[in-house]
């Protein structure tokens, strides 16, 4: 079939593509990142983008009049028919992400991570000493212990030759598998130098891969993505539906997310640190034997290629929890074929290897002290416990910090407003109050839209200031800032002068017919009570659902003596703020640590340690699991919650003191 030329702006990205394939596909070939919420089934309209050249695209009401006049279409209704330049606006672009690396510091005293190399000066074979090249070679690892390693026929088969072209001197790479061992590579005795691993933390959202010396431990280098399944839809539940639904859908999410890994293991082989060193990208992809992968359930079933169609049905059963060992060839990933590959086990359909990999890299499965770990994303997840017990639970808590559900929240990328205080103003010549908005953003550039720390700062702040209520009612207020918008009552954080929202560059056909490019008028950015509303509800689901694993335990809030907060959205937000909202309980600041990204610490600590490794087993035999979807208790506790922050006030005294209520 032809192919099609589609040129990509503003980014200059060219992709060819069969005719006939949507823009939307286009898109993640060239490695651009369109919003798609809907997973490009056509009911979201994030995906509008303006082309120049021949498509033919489906009509659709989510485009309106003035779109159609501006050549604007929907990038998954879209079919390319020849050579296309398309450009995505502003607010369709999915902009670089603020992606969390950094996780806990870990102590490892002691290595062993899941491969070993070890350094083989095998004797010369002669007439006296005529052992087989095999069994010589498992001689001399058995002096290190390694008592009868597997070995595959591939390796087996090159075995003679690398022996004899190294002069008897090798390295001899094992990995650990289930309990056995392996020899998965033979090379060079200079080898022994270069052994390098894999922590991957597979987020819905998000991948992140970090490049590992399982010589020291040391972490050389990372790498970050946005995963490329998300054109397939945002979060779990519409990747589930996608593979069901659509023809090919699993396979499609596979390869989707085995091409994010490697594109992300690729562009580590350019990483500055990585040329700095001297690691030959060809040398490193073959030395790379271990690689160690945390994700949610429903991620981990796609990296393996397993139908997670059970996992959304009742009673939510994934096709496998505790996932052996596995070959790297046999998931396509582009490193050593033989290296071994260990996904964290997850411990319900909704508590997945991401959660373990948390629970490991916080330690607290292993202190005497009683923990509580939350870790909050679309879903948010809870874990109660210590050495001897812990308890699991998770809510879908909606996508409100993470930018879903909120006019113009957005995730944490360049121009979203991460950080927000306000002044008011008493009195101004009858204009009402002066409100005025203090914000920050990342990338400290103009606005495009609030990230989950911004929003968490800006109810902060308007209920403190009294501009909204309890119940997250906007309240009377006479300012330019208060208003009334076709959803209700708004407020104004930003004007549009300030900001870059909508502000694209469009093309408007002129009197005389010809087109030309202006650039749009910008947009306020606005917070409206049905935002607020969705914000409350997401925040309420979390503290609910903690309450109630701590009440399903008999403990309360102030038995904990410490609360770690894992996941990218957890680092950035203001502790104060959260606990004054009522999304975390109302406890001393200092029982609170930020583990960072816990699913990429507890990744690099298994891929590095077999106690690790035997820990994430144990924390999934001792894990239990409270399903919230059939209790009554949460949705008491949800209702209780719906409030900023809670019904019971004697539930956050340090919040009455600032709104100085009098506790009864
Ligand atoms: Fe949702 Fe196109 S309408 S991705």
């Amino acid at each position: 079939m032809a192919d099609c030329l589609v040129t990509f702006q503003p980014d200059d990205k060219n992709v060819n593509v069969e005719i006939g394939e949507t823009i939307l596909n286009a898109a993640v070939k060239a490695d651009v990142f369109i919003n798609s919420v809907c997973g490009g089934l056509g009911k979201c309209g994030k995906c509008k983008v303006q082309v120049k050249g021949d498509v033919s695209s489906r009509d659709s009401e989510l485009l309106s009049k003035e779109d159609k006049e501006n050549n604007l279409v929907l990038a998954c209704e879209s079919a390319v028919m020849g050579d296309i330049e398309v450009f995505i606006p502003e607010i369709s672009r999915a902009a670089k992400h603020q992606i969390l690396v950094k996780s806990k510091e870990i102590d490892l005293k002691m290595l062993t991570p899941l491969t070993r190399k070890y350094r083989l000066a095998l004797p010369v074979p002669s007439l006296e000493d005529n052992l087989s090249d095999l069994e010589r070679i498992k001689k001399s690892l058995a002096d290190e212990k390694i008592e009868n390693p597997k070995i595959s026929l591939t390796l087996l088969r090159n075995c003679a030759k690398i022996l004899r072209d190294n002069l008897w001197d090798v390295s001899a790479t094992v990995a650990e598998e289930d309990g056995r061992n392996e020899i998965i590579y033979i090379g060079p005795k200079d080898a022994v130098k270069k052994h390098f691993g894999l922590a991957i933390d597979i987020g819905t959202t998000t991948v992140v891969v970090s490049l590992i010396d399982l010589n020291s431990g040391e972490i050389i280098t990372s790498q970050s993505n946005y995963n490329k399944q998300i054109v397939c839809g945002e979060d779990v539940l519409a990747r589930i539906n996608y593979a069901e639904e659509e023809e090919g859908g699993l396979a499609r999410l596979n390869k989707l997310i085995v091409e994010t890994i490697n594109f992300l293991i690729e562009k580590l082989t350019l990483d500055d640190e990585v040329c700095r060193r001297g690691i030959e990208y060809g040398t490193c992809k073959d030395e790379i034997t271990g690689i160690v992968t945390a994700g949610n359930t429903t991620m981990s079933h796609l990296f393996l290629s397993l139908d997670p169609e059970h996992i959304r049905l009742e009673p939510y059963i994934p096709t496998a929890s505790l996932i052996p060992t596995i070959k790297a060839r046999d998931l396509n990933l582009e490193i050593n074929p033989e290296a071994v590959v260990y996904c964290m086990p997850c411990r319900a359909s909704y508590v997945g290897g991401d959660i373990t990999a948390d629970i490991l890299a916080s330690g607290m499965s292993k202190k005497e002290e009683l923990s509580l770990l939350i870790d909050v994303g679309t879903n948010g997840e809870a874990v109660i416990g210590n050495k001897d017990w812990l308890a699991s639970c998770s809510c879908s808590a909606g996508p409100a910090f993470e930018g879903g559900e909120v006019q113009h929240g957005m995730r944490a990328s360049f121009g979203a407003i991460e950080k927000v205080a306000l002044t008011v103003i008493p009195e101004l010549s009858g204009e009402g109050k002066d409100i005025k908005v203090f914000y920050k953003t990342i990338g400290d550039i103009k606005p495009k839209g609030i990230c989950g720390s911004g929003l968490i700062d800006l109810l902060a702040e308007l209920f403190t200031h009294g501009i909204i209520d309890k119940g997250g009612n906007i309240n009377d207020i006479a300012s330019p800032r208060i208003r009334h918008g076709d959803e209700g009552k708004e407020f104004v954080v930003a004007w549009a002068e300030e900001t870059s929202l909508g502000r694209d560059m469009i093309a408007v056909r002129r009197d005389d017919g010809e087109i030309e490019m202006k650039e749009a008028a910008g947009k306020d950015i606005i917070i409206t009570e049905a935002d607020i509303k969705n914000i409350i509800r997401t925040k309420g689901a979390v503290y609910a659902s903690c309450s109630v694993l701590l009440k399903s335990m008999n403990y309360k809030f102030d038995d904990l003596k410490k609360i770690y907060i894992a996941g990218g959205f957890g680092n950035y937000i203001d502790l104060k703020k959260a606990i004054l909202l009522g999304l975390f309980p109302d406890v001393p600041l200092d029982k609170y640590e930020f583990i960072g990204n816990g699913s990429l610490g507890g990744a690099r600590l298994a891929l590095l340690s077999r106690d690790a490794r035997e820990e994430a087993q144990r924390i999934y035999k001792m894990m239990t699991y409270i399903e919230l979807s059939v209790n009554n208790m949460f949705y008491n506790e949800f209702t209780s919650a719906l409030f900023l922050p809670h019904t019971d006030m004697k539930l956050f005294p340090s919040v009455a003191e600032v709104l100085g209520e009098a506790q009864e």
